[in-house]
């Protein structure tokens, strides 16, 4: 969704100067749940632990896209939001930017109490790609912020995923060029997750609603080396308007558009509002219709912004929450469409797309068809040395700083050790992790249970 003004934006500002008591109380503390099993990506979907998941999600920006503000920096508008988010029965948030200074791990552990993933973006307004201008912006002062985020997000199993970039592409014919960087970050990204040694969690692009360049966004983010696809692909989509079905909203076609597309999809936004909603967007997306392709989705969105699409409406001087009939009824198509059983269809097979043809639509310049650019030189001690710091929200912006790349990428340059390179090697459903969650409940303790547990 693109940028709207936002009447709500002094709500946030407001509702953090309040200290209001948080409803989870921390008696409730003690008795919290083990952490959530890790997702990951293997054939064309998602697994939590040996079990299908699907995305039953809702998008979370409360003040809007202009705020520039990070609601799981805060404690007491995380609390109030969750308790809405698990009575919702949602599985899994969106947030658009967080604050990559700010410790997380209260908000973190609040949505694991509640059973409920998060699919982060890395990037905000100071620091990401700009699709006008997109070669300078990608530059080494932008990948430290990206991957400081990386290093505040990947140690929470409940982390599910993160998107390299939100809508770069748009359905103004130029913003195409900023592909290749866009592609190359996501590239980075991965590879710095395997550099550092963390678990896979899965990195893709969020597309806009474009039906111009869809499918050729999708293939190109899936095409080329291992090093350089995705792990997963991800859209907005808001052709299903109620009362609508499978067939009239066009659904269908993007099922067998995207039928052995070869990673998981899902649909990072959802929701139109051009007439009264009734959710049955569900009904196919939760059903065997959707289920051998598509991931699940997140509603567009929780609170109301200047707009139409939020189920709930923040109020301007208090941590209030006003629940709209649409919460209700949102709630209610949840429970009445549960997660698919079983394997939902699924491919086995991970495979690549054929990058897409150029044409006066699909021109990415200079880059041609499929190279992609080097990551910049100052950039690639982070892969050792970890990013340090992270800049925050407010820093002095990466868009015009120095440290850009330098040429192209050599074939295979952004693959690393074993622990992240490539994909899952399309054997099907993956092995059952071996489960090291305790870890982070335990600590140090755990670990030494751990390897008593190896050395017996
Ligand atoms: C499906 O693919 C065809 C052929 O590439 C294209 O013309 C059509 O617009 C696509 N439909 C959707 C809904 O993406
Ligand atoms: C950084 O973000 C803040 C808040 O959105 C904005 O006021 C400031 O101009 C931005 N700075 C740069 C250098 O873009």
């Amino acid at each position: 969704m693109r940028s709207i003004a936002l009447a709500a934006a002094s709500a946030l500002v407001a509702a953090d100067a309040v200290h209001a008591s948080p409803t989870l109380t921390e008696k409730q503390l003690p008795n919290r749940a083990a952490a959530l099993p890790t997702v990951t990506a293997s054939g064309n979907a998602f697994w939590a632990g040996k079990e299908r998941f699907y995305v039953r999600g809702i998008d979370y920006q409360p003040g809007g896209s202009s705020t520039n503000a990070d609601p799981l920096a805060n404690t007491d508008i995380c609390t109030r939001d969750i308790q809405r988010f698990k009575d919702l029965g949602v599985n899994a948030i969106r947030v658009y930017s967080v604050d990559n200074s700010q410790d997380h791990s209260a908000c973190m552990q609040k949505l694991s109490d509640a059973g409920i993933y998060l699919v982060l973006d890395v990037n905000n307004p100071n620091y990401s790609i700009n699709r006008d201008n997109p070669e300078p912006s990608y530059n080494d002062v932008y990948l430290q912020s990206v991957f400081a985020t990386i290093d505040e997000f990947a140690k929470y199993p409940n982390t599910l995923a993160f998107f390299s970039g939100n809508e770069v592409i748009n359905d103004m014919p130029e913003t195409v060029k900023s592909a290749p960087f866009v592609k190359a970050t996501t590239r980075d990204m991965r590879q710095y997750i395997g550099s550092r040694g963390y678990r896979k969690i899965p990195v893709g692009y969020s597309a806009a609603d474009v039906s111009d360049n869809r499918m050729q966004t999708a293939d190109y983010f899936n095409c080329g080396g291992d090093d350089e696809r995705s792990d997963f692909f991800a859209f907005n989509d808001y052709s299903w308007c109620a009362p609508s079905s499978f067939t009239q909203s066009g659904w269908d076609q993007k099922v067998k558009n995207f039928t052995g597309y070869g990673i998981p999809i899902f649909l990072s936004e959802w929701g139109c509002t051009k007439n009264a909603r009734d959710f049955e967007e569900l009904s196919a997306l939760m059903s065997d219709e959707m289920s051998g392709v598509y991931s699940g989705g997140l509603l567009y969105e929780y609170s109301r912004e200047g707009n139409d699409f939020g189920i709930v409406e923040l109020s301007g001087n208090s941590n209030s929450v006003k629940e709209d009939s649409d919460f209700d009824k949102f709630k209610a198509a949840l429970q009445k469409y549960p997660a698919p059983s079983g394997d939902g269809g699924f491919t086995s097979t991970t495979k690549a797309a054929a990058c897409p043809t150029l044409d006066s639509i699909w021109d990415l310049g200079k880059w041609g068809q499929s190279a992609l650019p080097a990551i910049p030189d100052k950039a690639k001690k982070y892969m050792t040395a970890g990013a340090g710091k992270g800049p925050g929200l407010t820093g002095d912006g990466s868009q015009n700083a120095g440290g850009t790349s330098t040429g192209t990428a050599e074939p295979g340059s952004g693959s690393v050790s074993a622990t992240a390179s490539g994909h899952n090697g399309g054997t099907g459903r993956p092995a059952p992790p071996m489960d090291m969650s305790f870890l982070y409940v335990t600590g140090v303790a755990g670990l030494f249970t751990l390897i008593g547990t190896l050395l017996l």
